[in-house]
């Protein structure tokens, strides 16, 4: 049931704080991370593959890029994702040391649930994350790690992605631990990092309605693009999914160091460009290389809408609206920073008169090719 919100959408987007602590309760002991659902695989497979391939479709796979480069910096294990259907037509090289993650939140998506299939036919361990209790994927897996969003009812996917993200961050860490790639400090440091989103996701939906008084706005836009670099590319691909599901508006998502490559000479007067603005505090100095794509695009006379970290005043000389995200640590980021993207794809679909909960040509779940 909706209750008093205006659509299932809106009130999915309200449930992304419970969906991360739901997705994180039970699955932390003494400030460590213990998956119960991993016990089935055992920590020798954990700690004897060499391999993690995440295969996921739409939103689900931009979490699992999102869980890319968690799992690889934490546990020192090569990850990949790829899309379900690209992966399933290829015969992919799989070995009994890969661990093919597959992301979905029905567990029901077709081509997903083929690559599955086919995995495990080739010997793969399979693991599945999931938000659909019971549903074909987990079933047809060799373990699986619920997400705990609830159901979700908007064909566009909001609270079930926050959540697939933290079943990622969990496995990496997990991951971590039984492959002693981090240290137990660093891993409980990380832990009560992450405990903290649900709280800084309460402060973000706050921001809610500056973006609705800016998709209003620009109700008339008529292409909106997004750039990220590192965890916040995968946030700049599903800003940009949710536009062209809700809105039916031309968007597309870059990583901000391939601007020079080829998209900025999309710029012109009057672009609206979204930046995710990397924390200033994040050791790579990605912060610096991002204010300089804005300064770039600026003077080509985009309009610029910054993501960025309260206190981050760098950006403000640059951008000419700045949303605010707490400080999280940088892996994090992108559950803060997601949000007003989902606000943003929401509020140009009611903008415009849109149906947001049901966008047209879409089912909820693709159950077939
Ligand atoms: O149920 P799944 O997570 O497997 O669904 C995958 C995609 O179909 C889904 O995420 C789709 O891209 C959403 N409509 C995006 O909002």
């Amino acid at each position: 049931e909706k209750g008093g919100w205006s659509s299932f959408m809106a009130k999915e987007i309200s449930e992304e704080p419970d969906a991360v602590a739901n997705t994180i309760r039970g699955r932390v002991t003494d400030g460590l991370v213990h998956i119960p659902e991993l016990d089935g695989l055992g920590d020798d497979v954990l700690r004897s593959i060499d391999r993690v391939l995440i295969i996921a479709c739409g939103t689900a796979a931009y979490a699992g890029m999102v869980g890319k480069y968690a799992i690889e910096q934490w546990a020192r294990v090569p990850v990949d994702v790829e899309l379900a259907h690209e992966f399933r037509y290829r015969e992919p090289v799989l070995s009994p040391n890969t661990l093919v993650v597959s992301i979905s939140q029905s567990g029901e998506t077709m081509d997903t649930l083929m690559a599955v299939k086919y995995a495990r036919e080739q010997g793969a361990r399979t693991l599945s994350i999931c938000n659909t209790q019971g549903a074909t994927i987990p079933r047809e897996s060799d373990a699986v790690v619920y997400t705990h969003a609830g159901p979700e009812v908007a064909v566009a996917s909001t609270k079930a992605f926050v959540a697939q993200i933290t079943a990622c961050y969990l496995f990496g860490l997990q991951l971590a631990q039984v492959r002693e790639t981090l240290a137990a400090d660093a891993v409980r440091a990380l832990v009560a990092d992450l405990q903290k989103v649900p709280d800084q996701l309460r402060d973000v939906i706050a921001s809610g309605e500056r973006i609705a008084e800016l998709a209003h706005w620009m109700a008339d836009t008529r292409s909106v693009l997004f750039l990220g670099r590192h965890v916040g590319y995968p946030i700049a691909l599903e800003g940009a999914l949710k536009l062209k599901e809700l809105a039916y508006i031309h968007a597309e998502g870059f990583a901000a160091g391939e601007l020079k490559h080829g998209p900025i000479a999309l710029i012109e007067p009057g672009q609206i460009v979204f930046v995710i603005v990397p924390s200033p505090r994040d050791e790579r100095s990605l912060h610096a290389k991002v204010v300089s794509n804005i300064q770039e695009i600026r003077a080509r006379g985009a309009r610029v809408i910054a993501i960025a970290e309260a206190g981050d005043v760098a950006v403000l000389p640059h951008a000419d609206e700045v949303i605010r995200i707490p400080l999280a640590s940088p892996f994090f980021e992108p559950l803060l920073a997601v949000v007003p993207l989902h606000f943003f794809g929401m509020e140009l679909a009611a903008a415009k008169g849109l149906d947001v909960d049901q966008p047209r040509n879409l089912a909820k779940s693709v159950t077939v090719e």
